[in-house]
């Protein structure tokens, strides 16, 4: 039966405004920002990331990128603008199939402003068509994206997405990739995840890279070159794909002698920190002249100079260790980087225990025996180290022997079923040093905050370090 209806007047006037889309009426821009507090134009707000398509061309001869990213994304409000984070020169942009008004703004900022405001919750289409050299492109003066003599490689932290392709550049709004790249027959594309398909046709052939996993912008990358590429399936039947590019010279066999040992570190890992969080796993080795190494996911990228005095299967351990720790739990703010970098350190050192070459105590007792309180090593907070410390040897070393004084503190039964507890608890998810500090208080039940506090955020050098604990 029908009910019969009474308007009064004031629902008849909410109802006319209803028929108005609610959103059209309040729709505001979203932020140029995510609120980071040492990055404050990293990422953007108003709006949620899903995945990105990315389909490529890439001409090494001029460093020519160019081609079509979609992305799939949710507004978390509703949007009379966005950002995404870009540079190259776009020649169109579609939200959900109409054609957008766009514009450069601020140092790294693709302002969009769509036909009409979108809807908070409505998922939409960003479609950005776009060309560009990224070798040229600096940002405050720096550039992510690398020449190498046979083509290029993009693998940065805290951010190198906006060289190659337009995001929502910050840990906190993670998604899954297409990555799909079109090179010349005589050099190879790689990326994350695994290798889908690979067709070729009139000279040109496209490389189609899936990661399917929830997948941080700074950890996607991209390497164009001549590689030598291996694979295999670990113990656990992981696909493992590995990469060296023909230019390695004397380099090739000790990089090979290192990440060869992707599989057996990886399974070893997994014994330690719990079920590996992806579907792929390797590493590759560019020609490029750097120094560091970073755990761009399922895949980190090497150094040759990594490799330059012999083989390194510690710096394998450290980037494997950032799939968990890094990759999969994610910082919420740049200035929680301990709990990417303290944790792969600790992970070298466990590792160093394995192989009998020094335990994580002695290995921690050094450290703290060898530098000497005067030293700016001590002042570095490894908890807040601030942007410009972000990398600092500190927030690795300090920030392991803060895990061994913790190791100390809570018993090694504890701190072990920790190591496993927290990828798991917070898996494809974003965390604090504040976060870990109350998880570990309440997995041992014990009051630790001063003991984080001594250890991660007093620019000063702890008085003790605590003795093993006896229960073990
Ligand atoms: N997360 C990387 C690692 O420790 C560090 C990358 C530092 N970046 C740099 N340009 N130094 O493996
Ligand atoms: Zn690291």
């Amino acid at each position: 039966m029908r009910q019969r209806l009474i308007v009064p007047s004031t629902a008849a006037a909410a109802f006319l405004l209803l028929a108005v889309p609610a959103s059209a009426a309040d729709a505001t821009p979203g932020a140029p920002g995510a609120g980071d507090s040492y990055y404050p134009e990293a990422g953007n707000g108003g709006y949620d990331v899903s995945h990105y398509d990315l389909r490529l061309k890439y001409q090494p001869k001029t460093d020519l990128l160019e081609g079509t990213a979609t992305l799939l994304a949710t507004p978390t409000q509703a949007l009379s603008r966005f950002n995404l984070d870009f540079t190259l020169d776009v020649s169109e942009v579609l939200v959900s199939g109409k054609k957008a008004a766009h514009r450069l703004t601020g140092a790294h900022e693709l302002e969009i402003t769509p036909a009409a405001p979108l809807e908070k919750g409505k998922p939409v289409s960003v479609v950005v068509r776009y060309s560009g050299v990224p070798s040229a492109v600096k940002i405050n003066g720096y550039s992510a994206w690398k020449r190498t003599p046979d083509g290029g490689v993009v693998a940065q932290e805290p951010e190198s997405a906006a060289w190659w392709f337009p995001s929502n550049d910050h840990p906190t709004d993670k998604a899954t990739y297409d990555v799909s790249v079109s090179v010349p027959d005589d050099v190879q594309a790689i990326s994350n995840g695994v290798l889908a398909s690979q067709t070729s046709k009139l000279g040109w052939t496209r490389y189609n890279w899936r990661s399917t996993k929830p997948q941080a912008t700074y950890l996607t990358t991209l390497a164009v070159g001549k590689f030598d590429i291996t694979t295999d399936t670990t113990a656990s039947g992981l696909p493992v794909v590995n990469a060296y590019s023909k230019d390695l010279g004397d380099n090739l066999s000790s990089a090979k002698a290192s990440i060869e040992r992707t599989a057996e570190i990886t399974d070893w890992e997994s014994t330690v920190f719990g079920p590996y969080p992806f579907t792929a796993v390797g590493g590759y080795v560019p020609n490029v002249k750097s120094s560091y190494a970073l755990e761009t996911q399922t895949r980190p990228f090497y150094s040759p100079s990594s490799f330059a005095s012999g083989a390194n299967q510690s710096i394998v351990v450290h980037e494997l260790a950032h799939q968990w720790f890094g990759d999969s739990v994610s910082v919420k703010d740049w200035r929680d980087i301990w709990v990417n970098e303290g944790f792969a350190t600790y992970a070298q050192w466990l590792w160093s225990e394995k192989e009998g070459e020094g335990t994580a105590q002695e290995l921690a007792e050094y450290v703290y025996n060898s530098i000497p309180a005067e030293n700016d090593f001590w002042k570095v907070k490894p908890g807040d180290p601030g942007a410009d410390r972000q990398f600092d040897r500190a927030v690795y070393n300090r920030g392991a022997v803060a895990l061994q004084a913790l190791r100390n503190t809570v018993g090694d039964k504890t701190f072990f079923s920790l190591l496993k507890q927290w990828p798991t608890e917070n898996r494809y998810g974003n965390a604090s040093v504040q976060d870990f500090v109350k998880f570990a208080e309440k997995a041992s039940g014990k009051r630790l905050a001063p003991l984080f506090d001594t250890w991660l955020f007093q620019p000063s050098k702890p008085a003790v370090l605590p003795a093993p604990a006896v229960d073990g």
